[in-house]
């Protein structure tokens, strides 16, 4: 029996045909994948099936019923959630206050009474496993809680469809297998889901059906087998990833013997809770290090402790002095430079006004040539030059995060987890970028990631870190051997 099903639709944006003609179709109790590279109108779509978003043109029938151009509130009743790409809970709310709101989609019709609500929310809780941290709010939970609430959230109605965007970007291997069998519980129990995400290897093993789209339009269809071996989503998507992504880099640039970055930090507290202890880590000028750990484990505190936004006891060491009671922004003029994982756009401005602002510092000449290389690594970035970061899609806000930062011409480079949201050939061309980067101005990388395989590709050296804590270090190659290539 088909629940949902969709024909021609389109949407542009101004001169931009973002979704072209979509058809597909996705039968009760069905889990269908849309893969696609970043920008190729993925979110989009979801977005026109949910309503919210109007499409140009095309029909969409869901059980039967046509709700093209209907608005998000009516769609929802009819029993059809979305769980959005970015996170977006109410802070002054608890997890249960969250939950309970989802459930009235509009002040007109209430879908449920009093007692109903806090019923249905506890049980949605309880299935995604946030039963302990009811009374919390948002802020104070790790990432994967989030993620959780969003899930709730939709779970809460019960719906017969869910829309899902990219629900294991950001989650370590361990929590995706977890997310990924709340899944299968979802649709053993009846319902149908329709998700987005540049995890291939987790959607291929979910899903029974692929879709895959590039620039708007569908390029394949069919098992997971079919479409992750069709030539030309390889070509569009995957890039030569597929062969090479289990074989460690070659590492063709040079280490000095210069001790760019010293770090003696003995304790960080957020009030009474001790972030991190005993960090001991150092990085060569021209070196590739990785800090990898969990979410929550303290790798993007030890970010913060190096630009100086959190106290610490202990000390820190650049270039030979101490950055201790430094403020952030000497810190970053000294070289330095994020790339935040939260990413903190400018989103009413354009992505040329982020990237001059990555670049204030520099002259008027060496800013434009900088912008121009930006734009190399980029090209998506200058076809996009006037469009606000806030309609940009998920991986192309990433690209601009990642621009800005080169945008300062740092000596040492702090990437916090970038290959979030990012399509397999992206990952695989920022790869090659930061290799000629630190082939030809001998960039400085340390890099925070639960992306092991990412990790340890391009990394000299590596440190695991483990509730706050370092937990192993050594070379990069040794890590496998020692760790465990499973360990997160
Ligand atoms: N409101 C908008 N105005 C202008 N352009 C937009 C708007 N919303 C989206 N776009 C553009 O439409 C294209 C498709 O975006 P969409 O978010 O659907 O991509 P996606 O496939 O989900 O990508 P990703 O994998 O990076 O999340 C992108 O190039 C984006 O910049
Ligand atoms: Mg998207």
């Amino acid at each position: 029996m088909t629940i949902l099903d969709i024909s021609k639709i389109s949407k542009r944006f101004g001169g931009l045909q973002a979704v072209d003609q979509i058809s597909f179709s996705v039968a009760e109790g069905e889990v269908v994948g849309l893969i696609g590279p970043n920008g190729s109108g993925k979110s989009t779509t979801l977005s026109l099936i949910m309503g919210v978003v109007r499409p140009d043109t095309g029909s969409i029938k869901f059980q039967g019923h046509e709700i093209a151009g209907h608005a998000t509130h009516a769609i929802a009743k009819r029993g059809m959630a979305m769980v959005f790409q970015h996170s977006r809970p109410l802070h002054r709310q608890t997890v249960l206050e969250n939950i309970k709101l989802a459930l009235l989609p509009d002040t007109i019709f209430q879908l449920f009474t009093g007692r109903q609500i806090e019923e249905q929310a506890r049980n949605a809780a309880r299935r995604v496993g946030l039963e302990d941290v009811l009374d919390q709010r948002p802020d104070s939970l790790p990432f994967a809680d989030l993620r959780r609430l969003e899930l709730a959230k939709a779970l809460a109605a019960d719906p017969a469809i869910l829309l899902l965007d990219e629900p294991f970007a950001g989650l370590a291997p361990s929590e995706t297998r977890e997310f990924s069998e709340l899944i299968v519980s979802m649709r053993d129990a009846g319902q149908a889901i329709v998700l987005v995400d540049h995890n291939v290897k987790a959607v291929s093993g979910l899903v029974d059906r692929i879709v895959a789209m590039d620039a708007g339009q569908k390029i394949a269809e069919g098992t997971p087998e079919q479409v992750t071996s069709d030539e030309k989503v390889r070509e569009v998507y995957f890039g030569k990833s597929l062969d090479t992504v289990e074989k460690t880099r070659e590492r063709k640039h040079r280490v000095g013997e210069h001790r760019l970055l010293d770090v003696n930090i003995e304790s960080v507290h957020y009030g009474r809770a001790e972030a991190l202890r005993n960090i001991q880590l150092h990085v060569e000028e021209g070196e590739f290090v990785s800090v990898v750990g969990l979410n929550g484990s303290g790798k993007t505190t030890l970010f913060n402790s190096l630009l100086g936004f959190v106290a610490y006891q202990g000390d820190i060491q650049w270039d030979g002095q101490s950055l201790r009671g430094k403020k952030p922004a000497d810190i970053a003029t000294g070289g330095i430079a994020l790339c935040p994982e939260t990413r903190e756009l400018f989103t009413h401005m354009s992505v040329l006004e982020n990237l001059e602002l990555g670049g204030h510092a520099l002259d008027n000449a060496d800013r434009r040539a900088q912008v121009d290389r930006i734009f190399e690594l980029f090209p998506r970035l200058r076809e996009r030059a006037k469009q606000s970061a806030f309609t940009l899609s998920g991986g192309e806000q990433q690209m601009l995060t990642i621009g800005r930062a080169l945008m300062q011409k740092p000596r040492l480079l702090l990437l916090d987890e970038p290959t979030l949201g990012l399509a397999p050939l992206v990952i695989e061309n920022i790869s090659d970028a930061l290799d000629k980067l630190q082939q030809d101005s001998g960039l400085t990388v340390l890099l925070a990631e639960q992306n092991l395989t990412f990790a340890v590709q391009h990394s000299n050296r590596i440190y695991l870190i483990e509730t706050g804590s370092l937990q192993w270090n050594g070379a990069a190659d040794r890590f496998s051997e020692e760790v465990g290539a499973d360990i997160l």
